[in-house]
């Protein structure tokens, strides 16, 4: 809760840098990087390479620009990537890879994150001069908060090399999933070529993001980068919040995910509100009953006007997110404010 007692649950993203984080930031030893001579981006990157059993990583500016790269580096002109339709680099991101890169999207069905591999199969283009050439596979980890298992990415993994094709892993909140099921992120990058982690989501980072694969794909997405404008000098200030994320801020995602749930069992017993979707991590999806006589629109301005800040997700409802900065009594707080609008 801030000074003024709004409660912000719009995006993980809000988070602000803690205190040592910031002096990890200012102590930083510094160095061009665009001449790879800055030390601690590039401990970022081994440090971020060892975790995800990969040759190499690159630290970017944001989740958008490490999935636009990894596009750009795994395909060229006239390629396509099937994704899901209801995923981040379909929805949200511009179509950068078509839009720069003269690459053609092909989405299908992923309501829940995973795509039915039925589907994904018939989605591949067989050498045919009609079509276009599929290349990648691009799948989301945790998608709208759902975790999914290495056991899918595996097999989503199997199918591409069965097509000789790539598999990228939107891994914005990689992290997220990796401390619900407990395992190491490295389970779940084995199933995927190329991996894209945000730091300035969950892990609080003021900005950035990596991508990480092989030797030659962090060859071609270092050009990529370069070409976009993000080739950044003295970036270790940034990448020195990254490694204080990695080394403290990975295991506090429980508390998230315990907030979430509490979130969402409460919300459940309030009057005229129902949850649609989740908990799962971090994040919380809900609306209002038709008895309540508001629509989601209405339930968002008045839980505004009440200090509650939240965001409206078309195809699934008010979205509620659990960060850093919120704590069990900020939520019981939310909770009890929201109860006396719907009472
Ligand atoms: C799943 C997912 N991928 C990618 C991004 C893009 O990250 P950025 O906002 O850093 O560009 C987001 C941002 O919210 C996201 O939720």
């Amino acid at each position: 809760m801030g000074q003024d007692s709004t409660i912000d649950l719009r995006s993980d993203t809000v988070t602000l840098a803690p205190e040592p984080m910031r002096r990890a930031m200012y102590e930083a030893a510094l160095g061009d990087d665009v001449y790879g001579e800055d030390p601690t981006v590039n401990a970022l990157q081994e440090k971020v390479a060892q975790l995800t059993e990969k040759d190499a990583a690159l630290f970017v500016a944001s989740g958008t620009m490490g999935n636009l790269v990894a596009c750009l580096s795994h395909c060229g002109r006239g390629d396509e990537i099937i994704l899901g339709d209801q995923s981040h680099i379909a929805r949200w991101e511009q179509g950068g890879a078509s839009t720069l890169g003269g690459i053609s999207l092909r989405t299908i069905k992923n309501e829940d994150g995973m795509f039915d591999l039925g589907d994904l199969k018939k989605a591949i283009n067989e050498d045919d001069p009609h079509r276009t050439v599929t290349k990648l596979i691009a799948v989301e980890n945790t998608w709208n908060g759902m975790p999914l298992t290495p056991h899918y990415l595996h097999q989503v993994k199997e199918l591409a090399l069965n097509h000789n094709l790539s598999v990228h892993l939107d891994g914005a909140r990689l992290f997220n999933a990796a401390r619900h099921f407990k395992r190491p992120l490295s389970d779940f990058t084995a199933a995927v070529d190329s991996v894209q982690l945000c730091f300035a989501k969950g892990l609080s980072t003021p900005a950035g993001s990596i991508v990480a694969g092989s030797h030659e794909f962090i060859s071609k997405a270092r050009r990529w980068r370069k070409a976009l404008g993000g080739g950044m000098r003295q970036a270790g200030v940034l990448a020195a919040a990254a490694i204080y994320a990695l080394d403290n801020m990975q295991e506090r995602l429980d508390e998230d995910h315990e907030n979430a749930e509490f979130l969402a069992a409460a919300l459940s017993q309030i009057p005229f509100i129902k949850v649609v979707f989740g908990p799962c991590t971090n994040m919380v999806f809900f609306e209002p009953t038709t008895e309540s006589g508001m629509d989601r629109e209405d339930l968002v301005r008045k839980m505004k006007d009440q200090g509650i800040l939240t965001g409206i997700e078309k195809n699934k409802g008010i979205r509620a997110v659990t960060h850093f900065g919120i704590e069990r009594h900020h939520i019981e707080e939310a909770i009890k404010r929201i109860g006396l609008i719907c009472s």
